[in-house]
């Protein structure tokens, strides 16, 4: 579903809902990580593009107290009060909502109450294409224009992340609100997660993506996603008493420090740091031969990210790597899982002349091997918006 459809079906529910036109409608996308596996959290770098599939997120003002939740999509109604940090019982995907008004209301000081709202998404749930961050970034969009304020987008990502680690349970980093709110049209974004800066990386323009879903079960909240981001820290940690130099991160450690340490740091640390390490130097690269030209070069960097979560980071798992095999013979430039991993989907970089030649292959490939995978076509896009008075 396009994003004009989505928004105007939204808005239609809404008004079957609750009686009225929303005042506010916010759209906020999902993202694909094109390579910089976990390494926002280790204060590393990625790249990253917001796509065209994503949340619409609209809001009416109501004379009864409390907050009204429609989720379109599976027709139920969660009710809720913003005052407390309270999980919100039975039903699961109201937290994201929960949590981003909570945090919202505690960093503006102000009242968020008697409100009647609506969501629908197009983004494949346990696609690992960040549906929750782009449910929190939409809500986040959509309250603030009823309140008639703004927050710094980098804080309202800040924002939106806290309601995923405290109302979700996942410790994630700010990849995937950073994207969604930060994405550019046509192009990726480099983001620097120590510095926060975002700057654009573009690609030639007959370059796309797929996302190749096998549809594997996905949710990163019972996944050993935090157990990883421990890893990492304890790896830091080790490694900051072995360098002559602070080490706050992973991100301090460069390749050839890692290769002269990682014997005398803890083996299954040093494992999963060796991902780490490897991951913000492939960024490094990539964004160079993305600058030069390059385009095989990086997509090689894509199959050795994949590579080195099978190896290192574990966080793949046999669907994931018979989709990348799969592409990487029907003659993808590049191909990796995408996201946390655990399950969720992968992306192949390929050229748009041979988008639909080459995601047929992979289909074909992946079926001979007992998997039926839906392939959907990206489109880099803007980050989160209100939409305007219709
Ligand atoms: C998930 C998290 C992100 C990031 C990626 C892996 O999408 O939410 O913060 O860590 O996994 O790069």
């Amino acid at each position: 579903m396009n994003k004009d459809t989505l928004i105007h079906k939204a808005i239609a529910a809404h008004v079957e809902k609750f009686g009225k036109q929303p005042e506010s409608v916010a759209w906020a996308p999902g993202r694909i990580e094109v390579l910089g596996n976990h390494t926002d959290y280790n204060a590393g770098p990625v790249l990253s593009a917001a796509i065209n599939l994503g949340h619409c997120f609209c809001i009416s003002r109501s004379n009864q107290p409390g907050i009204r939740l429609l989720a379109v999509d599976v027709g139920q109604t969660a009710s809720f009060d913003t005052s407390d940090a309270e999980k919100v019982p039975g039903f699961g995907w109201a937290n994201y909502v929960k949590g981003v008004f909570y945090f919202i209301r505690e960093h503006l000081g102000e009242k968020i109450d008697g409100l009647d709202c609506t969501f629908l998404g197009s983004i494949p749930m346990g696609a690992g294409l960040s549906s929750s961050a782009a449910l929190e970034v939409a809500a986040a969009y959509a309250v603030l224009k009823i309140l008639d304020t703004t927050i710094d987008k980098k804080e309202i990502a800040r924002l939106c992340r806290r309601a995923e680690h405290q109302f979700a349970g996942t410790n994630c980093g700010l990849l995937d609100q950073f994207s969604s709110i930060f994405g550019l049209e046509h192009g990726l974004i480099h983001s620097d997660f120590r510095t926060l800066e975002g700057s654009a990386a573009s690609l030639p323009e007959d370059i796309e993506f797929l996302v190749v879903n096998p549809h594997i079960k996905h949710s990163l909240a019972d996944s050993p996603y935090n157990e990883r981001r421990e890893r990492c820290e304890q790896a830091a940690e080790q490694l900051a008493e072995l360098l002559p130099h602070p080490v706050t991160a992973l991100r301090d450690v460069s390749p050839e420090e890692f290769e002269a340490n990682r014997s005398q740091i803890d083996a299954g640390a040093a494992k999963r740091a060796a991902h780490i390490i490897g991951e913000i130097d492939r960024v490094e690269q990539g964004v160079e031969q993305i600058r030069n030209g390059q385009i095989k070069a990086f997509g090689q960097l894509l199959f050795e990210s994949h590579q080195s979560s099978v190896e290192n980071f574990e966080n793949s798992c046999p669907e994931l790597d018979i989709v990348v095999d799969a592409a990487r013979e029907a003659g993808a430039l590049g191909a990796r899982l995408s996201g946390g991993g655990f399950g969720g989907a992968a992306i192949a970089m390929v050229h748009s002349s041979e988008a639909k030649a080459v995601g047929e292959k992979i289909t074909a490939l992946c079926r001979a091997k007992g998997i039926s995978p839906e392939i959907i076509e990206i489109t880099p896009s803007a980050g989160a918006m209100t939409i305007p008075d219709r």
